[in-house]
């Protein structure tokens, strides 16, 4: 057996080891991105085995809670891929304007930057005081971060373009208050989220939705977990309701493709069909 079978093995146990000690299943994550962090862990703590990490995070929870940490990637920012805010203003808001109460689900939300970006168009379009935006990810110091609404005030020139790409109605300014070197959301924004942890791999549906963003998140995922969270999605939406994925996901290669349209196939969002 090569050193490489047998790493392997060891990775294969650390998962395993993972979901058993603690519920966190990432045995469907794509590997290269999970190994790459698996690898920076042991370079830390001069660790020449991946079976030695092992032994490490089964008997130290708070270890792990910070390996964890590192298996999820937050890179987020507000009205990120401008364009897609565009397309739902224009193109998915008339549809949401039409019922009484609107539910939207966030799903891997990281830090929430993505989930005041729609609550500000929401507002902007009349719709938030009657929205509920379940804003959720599965790493808790992230979601943390969404119930502050606090972020560094040097990103937020970029998220001023950011915002009049997305043809933004006000200024930027009227959504939050500076403080230091940091910028504090609006209540008015904070009022309509619901921040909760829920975990795509082990968790279930999260009621009827009208409309599901998930961007960025099943790229981390192998094939097999991407069919699961689908499912899960086309679970949680309504007839008519719409799914927004990131630039590079797709829903179209699985079998619950053919419940849905393309309704805006070049910002990746998707329409569940009507029951005929
Ligand atoms: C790169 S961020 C994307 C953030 C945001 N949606 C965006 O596009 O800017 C990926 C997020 O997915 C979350 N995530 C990864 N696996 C998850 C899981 N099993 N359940 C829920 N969230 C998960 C991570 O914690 C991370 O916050």
């Amino acid at each position: 057996m090569g050193k490489n079978d047998l790493e392997t093995i060891e990775f294969d146990l650390l998962l395993e080891a993972i979901v058993r000690r603690y519920g966190y299943d990432f045995r469907n994550y794509a590997r290269a991105s999970i190994e790459r962090r698996v690898r920076q862990a042991m370079a830390k703590l001069h660790l020449e085995r991946i079976s030695e990490l092992t032994t490490h995070l089964l008997h130290d929870p708070q270890f792990f809670q910070d390996l964890v940490a590192n298996f999820s990637i937050t890179v987020t920012e507000m009205f990120r891929d401008p364009q897609v805010y565009l397309a739902l203003r224009e193109k998915v808001i008339p549809y949401l304007a039409t019922y009484p109460f609107i539910k939207i689900w966030h799903a891997g939300c990281a830090t929430g930057e993505e989930v005041y970006s729609l609550a500000i168009l929401l507002m902007e379009e009349g719709l938030l005081e009657r929205t509920t935006i379940y804003a959720t990810d599965f790493n808790e110091a992230a979601l943390e971060t969404a119930r502050a609404g606090i972020y560094p005030i040097e990103k937020i020139k970029e998220y001023n373009e950011n915002y009049l790409r997305a043809k933004g109605k006000c200024s930027f300014s009227s959504y939050y208050h500076a403080q230091y070197d940091s910028v504090i959301m609006n209540k008015g924004l904070k009022k309509a989220l619901t921040i909760a942890r829920h975990n795509l791999v082990t968790d279930q549906v999260f009621g009827e939705m009208h409309l599901i963003m998930c961007r960025n998140v099943l790229i981390y995922f192998n094939r097999e977990l991407q069919e699961r969270v689908f499912t899960l999605f086309d679970e949680s939406l309504g007839h008519g309701g719409f799914l927004c994925l990131g630039t590079k996901e797709t829903i179209r290669f699985y079998p619950m493709a053919e419940n849905f349209t393309e309704f805006d196939p070049q910002n990746k969002i998707y329409r569940k069909r009507s029951k005929s």
